[in-house]
Parts: C-alpha cells; sequence; structure tokens
C-alpha cells in the first residue's frame, strides 16, 4: 500500500532503468544481513501449499521473479526474502555485452505495461555464476540463458553450450531463451528443425556434465517461448520440447504485438521497438499456457508468465494450466510486497473455490 500510494509516484518520474539499478542496489544495501533478510522472511513468506514438487524440485511457493530483474544474479539472494518462491535470473550470454543503447525501457502506466529493448545487457555466463556462488539466495534458483549478440544464428548452438556449462553448478533449472525480441533472429530458434538440434546438443552436454557431477542426474531445462506464434507453431515446439525431454515451458516471453493499448499510437510508437509486457500480454500468456496444457493434456510443467500483479492473475494462470507462475512487471507496479500477497490471495481462492491442494486446480478450466 506504502509503495503504491506513495513511493511508486515519487518512483515513476525518474528514467526506468535509474530506478531498476536503484532498486538492484538498495535490496543488496537493506537486505544485505542474514538478519535483515531472516527478519523479513519470518514476516512474509508463508506457504500455505505445502510441498510442490515440478520437475524434481521442491517449491516453497508457486511465485516465482521472471529473468530480466536480476540479469547478473546480484541480488537474487535479497529478492528470495521478498517470499519468492524461486528465483529466474539472466538472460546471460557466454560473452559479456552491454544491450542496445539507452534508453532502452519504457514505461505506459495506463495500461500497466512496460516497454524494453534490454538486449540482453550482462555480465556473461561465467561472472555471473561466480556471483551466484558468492550470494546464493534461499530459495530456488534457475538461470535464464541467452545467444550472445555478435555470435551469427547458425552458430548459436556452442554460444548456447558454453552458457550452460558455466551454469550449470549453480542453477537448480536452465531456461532456455530462444523468445527474446530484442536480440536480431533469435526467435528462430524457436522453429522445429533448429529447436530440436540446439535441444539435442544441450541435453548430450546435459548427460555428460551429469555424469561427471555427485548427482548423476540431469538438470531440468526448461524452454522460453514467446506469445507471437500461431497455434501450429506452438504444437511444433511442444512436439520437439516433448521429444526430447524437456522439463517444462515458460510461457511467455514479452510480445512485440502492440494492440489494444490505452496509451496513444503516438506515444507508443515513439518509445519504438521492443517486448511489451504487463497487463496487456495476460490474456495472450493464458491462450498459450491453456494451449500447451491441451496439447499435453497437463503432462508437461508450465511456469505462466506475463501479466501477473494480484492473485486473482495468478489463479487465472493456474487455471489455464501452469503449475508455477512468475512475474517481472507486476513487481515494478505492485512493489516489494507483491509476492507474499499474491501467495496468501492464492491460499484464499484455493480454499473459496473448494481445492485441496494446488495440484488439483492446476488447468481446472481447459476444456
Ligand atoms: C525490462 C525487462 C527485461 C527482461 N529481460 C528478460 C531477459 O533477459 N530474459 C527473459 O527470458 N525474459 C526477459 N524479460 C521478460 C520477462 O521475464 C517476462 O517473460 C515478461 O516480462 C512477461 O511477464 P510480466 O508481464 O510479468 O512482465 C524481460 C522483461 C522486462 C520488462
Amino acid at each position: 500500500m506504502i509503495y503504491r500510494s506513495l513511493l511508486r509516484p515519487i518512483l515513476f518520474r525518474l528514467p526506468p532503468e535509474t530506478i531498476h539499478e536503484l532498486a538492484l542496489h538498495s535490496l543488496r544495501f537493506f537486505l544485505g544481513s542474514q538478519t535483515a533478510r531472516k527478519f523479513i522472511t519470518r514476516r512474509t513468506t508463508l506457504s500455505p501449499f505445502g510441498r510442490l514438487e515440478r520437475f524434481g524440485l521442491t517449491f516453497a511457493n508457486p511465485v516465482g521473479l521472471a529473468a530480466g530483474f536480476d540479469k547478473n544474479g546480484t541480488t537474487a539472494q535479497a529478492l528470495a526474502a521478498l517470499g519468492f518462491g524461486f528465483i529466474e535470473v539472466g538472460s546471460v550470454t557466454s560473452h559479456p555485452q552491454p544491450g542496445n543503447p539507452r534508453p532502452r525501457l519504457f514505461r505506459l502506466p495506463r495500461d500497466r505495461a512496460l516497454i524494453n529493448r534490454a538486449g540482453f545487457n550482462n555480465c556473461g555466463a561465467a561472472q555471473l555464476a561466480e556471483n551466484i556462488r558468492r550470494h546464493r539466495p534461499e530459495c530456488l534458483l534457475g538461470v535464464n540463458i541467452g545467444k550472445s549478440r555478435h555470435i551469427a544464428i547458425e552458430d548459436a548452438i556452442p554460444d548456447y553450450l558454453e552458457s550452460f556449462a558455466a551454469v550449470y553448478d549453480i542453477a537448480d533449472y536452465i531456461a532456455i531463451n530462444v523468445s527474446s525480441p530484442n536480440t536480431p533472429k533469435l526467435r528462430e530458434l524457436q522453429r522445429p528443425e533448429m529447436l530440436a538440434e540446439l535441444l539435442k546438443s544441450l541435453q548430450q552436454r546435459n548427460d555428460e556434465l551429469a555424469r561427471r557431477s555427485s548427482r548423476q542426474q540431469r538438470k531440468p531445462l526448461l524452454l522460453k517461448i514467446a506469445p507471437d506464434l500461431s497455434e501450429s507453431e506452438i504444437e511444433s515446439i511442444v512436439e520437439v520440447a516433448t521429444r526430447l525431454q524437456i522439463a517444462g515451458l515458460i510461457a511467455t516471453n514479452t510480445t512485440v504485438s502492440r494492440a489494444d493499448l490505452q496509451t496513444s499510437p503516438a506515444e507508443v510508437g515513439a518509445y519504438g521497438e521492443g517486448g511489451l509486457s504487463g497487463a496487456p500480454l495476460r490474456h495472450r500468456s493464458n491462450e498459450v499456457i491453456a494451449l500447451i496444457h491441451r496439447l499435453t493434456r497437463g503432462g508437461l510443467p508450465i511456469i505462466g508468465v506475463g501479466g501477473v500483479f494480484t492473485a486473482e492473475d495468478a489463479w487465472g494462470k493456474i487455471c489455464a494450466g501452469a503449475s508455477l507462475i512468475q512475474l517481472y512487471t507486476g513487481f515494478i507496479y505492485e512493489g516489494p510486497g507483491v509476492a507474499r500477497r499474491i501467495n496468501e490471495g492464492l491460499a484464499e481462492i484455493l480454499k473459496r473455490e473448494g481445492f485441496g491442494s494446488l495440484d488439483e486446480a492446476v488447468g481446472c478450466r481447459v476444456k
């Protein structure tokens, strides 16, 4: 409440990326010590869902922070104290890179949305691994990997493999990002032939690294997809993902669509290219989730992401077939208490709707 009524109006007067950097610094400063984190965690973490088993991992709650907020893994430890069940850091690439020129992040408050063309600004996969080793979060950690900008799409596989190996030891799961609109040609990797080749190589490396480690088990490999795909394209992706034993799909990344916005076309046009996130993405993201759930008959775990601000929004995704949810834009608009509020609200909704557990509710509205 204090965030929305007092803090947000002040913060939203400043450039979005400046606030983003300030937020990361503040979180590390205020939640840098274990005592501070314990204090906050005790007050905010409620886990009414019991144990949530997903692709071999046990989640304390179903609400995660989506990729892109903590690209370098410097702040995951502090963020975990805000009540997230999991944090996805990245996207990282094998080579450190500066991303696109600024400004590259824009707010659309009337639409409760953001447009970004960050372009994978990050410190590189090896440095991210180092950052996490120093400050490991007390929740599950996903690492999202993308393609280095200067590497041609034809040479993407070795580039992904390098990142994969660099983050292997520190990740609980690894998400393959082939869906960002801000790296030229990246989304071509969603085509079935290229995707199959990429995922096959990654799973081979996964097996090799598992044999070498004490775990002896593959790391769960997830695939993050775009909302701007046709039904038949999604069908092909699901077929490839299932064949290559992908542990789950993350649906969805940002959209290149600018349909049905309240913000004036002139203003939207002035921001230029980039991915749109937040409330306008919610409906399409839910459609994609429901389609995957239907195609797989609920057999492939889905992390639902796109336009989650409240417990009702999270519930919409669970009913569509997501068994975990993530948010980014909702965190910016709703503030640091958002994960706690969604978890509390979800527990109430489950009770209201007469479900004994979250698992019973997954996909309940998919025909
Ligand atoms: C500023 C910004 C940066 C992002 N960076 C990444 C990224 O590096 N990798 C990725 O997979 N998704 C990235 N995303 C997409 C989010 O993870 C998420 O899929 C998308 O924003 C939809 O969720 P939301 O409506 O809750 O924001 C980014 C989103 C925003 C707003």
